[in-house]
């Protein structure tokens, strides 16, 4: 029984497009981790943005710069506040999380010595693979990798023994986007601090279900995206402690980044401006800050318990499938299922569910060394948010027994 604490029919009516059909039949959208809907506030807030404030920021003398200067870094305030970060200047407004990702490595190739070690999950989404494995061309590091087991945890006893005083750098993901593992991150930042290595958290995937407190972390990087937590694509945050943000280069070069440019030497600007060189994504970073003030309207505590039991119920549904095999059945998971039945291509499922007006997401997802570890080519996944409903719950679980009764 789903104990709703949330007003769905009132939250739903702020989602526009919730009320559209998909192939003839009212859209059922579980496709939440690869990108959240957005509310009318914050379509509201972009359509003002362009109606009356539009102007280059930091930049003119004018009214319109200056309005749209000051709604930029109250935007910056707000994600200061919500993530608890002591500083605003430990806020940098980037274009996602895979841009924030790349100014950390870009960062420590200047840092990193030929043999030092850093560390990622085998949990990762490749935007936290790669940028590593080109920093260790570039540097001659070496990366090593935290295993999982086959409920999808990372075995720690493992990090454990990985962990040295050769580690640099540990990177890991808050939750995982292909299974929804809740990763152990408080262990991993504290075992890494012990060894003298910097952590950076990926948490695109958590921070629409987990707020999480970069102070009480005590974490050294924490990194997400606007668009999947009810904002538009296109902005993100690096949080950085000031003194990793002070000590790491700036990975562009242009305006706004700098102090005072010759010639023969540009000094840089300060924190945050060293990292957002050119003109950022103004609109953007204010309906980013608009975001946040609708979800925390609602409330995460009552965000996740209700998202928990919408997981809870499509579990057990699709367990009762025949040849359904859920991968990823960690303890700790968000709203996360990823499936395949045996004997049919993930994509075929994806693509009658679609046919039927239920949007997921098929294939690696972006995290090829997980479907490797499992041997499959991909899954099916739903994701939910705090706008899905347990009868949307029914409608993809009806969706998917047909689709097995059509392909096999
Ligand atoms: N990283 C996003 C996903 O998991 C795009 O779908």
């Amino acid at each position: 029984m789903i104990q709703t604490v949330l007003d769905i029919v009132a939250i739903r009516k702020d989602f526009p497009i919730l009320n559209r059909k998909v192939n003839g039949k009212p859209l059922v959208y579980l496709d939440n981790a690869a990108t959240s809907q957005t509310p009318q506030q914050v379509i509201d807030t972009i359509v003002d943005y362009y109606s009356n404030t539009n102007a280059n920021i930091h930049r003119g003398v004018h009214t319109l710069s200056q309005e749209a200067t000051d709604a930029y870094e109250q935007a910056r305030l707000k994600v200061q506040k919500h993530f608890n970060a002591e500083k605003a200047h430990e806020i940098i407004l980037t274009s996602g999380t895979t841009h924030s990702i790349n100014i950390v490595a870009n960062g420590f190739a200047a840092i990193l010595q030929p043999g030092d070690e850093i560390m990622v999950s085998a949990l990762e989404h490749h935007s936290n693979i790669v940028p590593w494995q080109m920093l260790c061309e570039r540097t001659g590091a070496i990366l090593k990798v935290i295993p999982m087991n086959l409920e999808g945890e990372l075995v720690m006893a493992e990090f454990h023994k990985l962990l040295s005083d050769r580690t640099k750098l540990v990177f890991c993901n808050h939750v995982s986007n292909a299974l929804g593992t809740v990763n152990p991150i408080e262990e991993i930042i504290e075992s890494a601090h012990k060894k003298g290595a910097a952590v950076l958290i990926d948490g695109a995937q958590a921070a629409p279900h987990i707020k999480a407190d970069v102070q009480q972390l005590d974490v050294d990087f924490y990194v997400v995206s606007g668009h999947k937590m009810c904002g538009p694509t296109g902005v993100g945050m690096l949080y950085g402690k000031e003194a990793w943000l002070q000590k790491l280069p700036p990975y562009q070069g242009g305006g706004e980044m700098i102090a005072e440019v010759t010639f023969e030497k540009t000094t840089y600007a300060d924190l945050p401006h060293k990292f957002e060189a050119g003109t950022p994504n103004i609109c953007g970073g204010i309906a980013f800050g608009a975001a946040l003030d609708y979800m925390n309207a609602i409330g995460f505590p009552a965000i996740a318990a209700y998202e928990d039991e919408l997981l809870q119920y499509a579990t057990e549904k699709l367990l009762a499938i025949e040849g359904l095999k859920i991968y990823g059945t960690a303890k700790e998971k968000t709203a996360v299922v990823s499936f395949n039945i045996e004997g049919i291509h993930p994509y075929d499922i994806g693509s009658i569910l679609d046919k039927l007006g239920v949007a997921v997401r098929t294939g690696h997802h972006c995290a090829q060394p997980i479907m490797e570890f499992f041997k499959i080519p991909g899954t099916v996944r739903a994701s939910f948010s705090f706008y899905n409903t347990k009868e949307e719950v029914d409608v993809l679980v009806a969706a998917v027994e047909r689709a097995r009764a059509m392909l096999l």
